[in-house]
């Protein structure tokens, strides 16, 4: 495959959607990014990444750490985790409350935010330093010891969290979480507020591409625990439009309101894209257009 010919027509052909969308208003600090940012990149499972754009800038990955944090807390938790998360599609917002009463403090999945939140309460239990974990792998499977959380952004996200604080005492008051309610937010502010490329997160999503191998040859997950993440990315992980996500594109995927999106390829690659206009879901828009573009002109989806 000639990853850079495909990745220069998938940015042209969506080049005209580039700006269109919102930027995230609700977390301040993401609120000044440009809108006409574009970046794409593919790590395939020998680790070699392409990319075009952008692909090279730093983003707030957000959501997209939810990925890592389930897959850390699997790592050392096995099944255990499930009785405290569902793994359905929630058909709801990313912050939404409305089933978290009705479904007795257990949130629908892990990447909607309750979901995340109870994750992080896990990992935190497990590994005394749930933001230290993720950012340790991440830094550790895309080769680059530079990555960082920025802390205007976590800071910015816990001035602007209610709704994320309520979601947290709401699960505290149904016994679903471990550790103090502030030690859970701190921890989930600073994985959401990780900065990172496209380059970096297409290598770091390669174990998820490679069945549970990190980048080292060592495992992380098995077989069928990668099979499982990769399942929950493809049913739960754009929200309340994984069915429109699986409908056009086909694949496992992340998203994260700083306009990133992490698609696998099982068995082949990991795909990164960027670009901070959202749609009313809070998934990028030129973001799944190039994913749409990529399995269409590759034939490289799960289905
Ligand atoms: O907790 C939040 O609302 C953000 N840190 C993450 C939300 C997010 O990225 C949703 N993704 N599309």
């Amino acid at each position: 495959m000639d990853y850079d010919a495909l990745l220069h027509e998938i940015a042209a052909q969506v080049r005209p959607l580039v700006g269109q969308g919102q930027v995230s208003r609700y977390i301040p600090a993401l609120a000044t990014m440009r809108e006409d940012r574009f970046g794409i990149a593919v790590a395939d499972v020998d680790g070699e990444v392409h990319g075009v754009g952008d692909w090279e800038v730093p983003f707030s990955i957000q959501s997209i750490s939810k990925t890592f944090s389930l897959a850390l807390t699997l790592a050392r938790d096995g099944e255990h985790l499930w009785r405290r998360v569902g793994r359905e599609p929630s058909g709801n917002p990313f912050n939404s409350l409305v089933q978290l009463e009705y479904e007795n403090g257990v949130p629908r999945n892990p990447f909607i935010n309750a979901g995340a939140i109870v994750v992080t309460d896990r990992l935190q239990t497990l590994t005394g330093d749930a933001g230290t974990a993720v950012l340790e792998f991440l830094r550790a499977e895309s080769g680059n010891p530079a990555i960082t959380a920025d802390r205007d952004v976590a800071d910015s996200e816990a001035a602007h969290g209610d709704r994320n604080a309520a979601l947290a005492h709401f699960m505290a008051s149904y016994g679903n979480l471990e550790n103090p309610v502030p030690v859970v937010l701190e921890h989930y502010f600073r994985q959401c507020a990780v900065a990172m490329s496209c380059r970096d997160l297409a290598l770091a999503g390669g174990f998820l591409a490679r069945r549970g191998v990190r980048n080292d040859g060592s495992r992380l997950l098995t077989g069928s625990e990668a099979k499982r993440v990769n399942a929950v990315m493809l049913t739960c992980g754009t929200y309340d439009a994984a069915g429109d996500f699986a409908y056009r594109v086909g694949l496992p995927g992340k998203s994260g309101v700083g306009g990133g999106i992490l698609a696998i390829v099982p068995g082949r690659c990991a795909v990164c894209v960027w670009s901070p206009g959202l749609d009313a879901h809070g998934n990028s828009v030129a973001g799944v257009a190039a994913l749409d573009r990529f399995t269409t002109l590759t034939g490289w989806s799960v289905f």
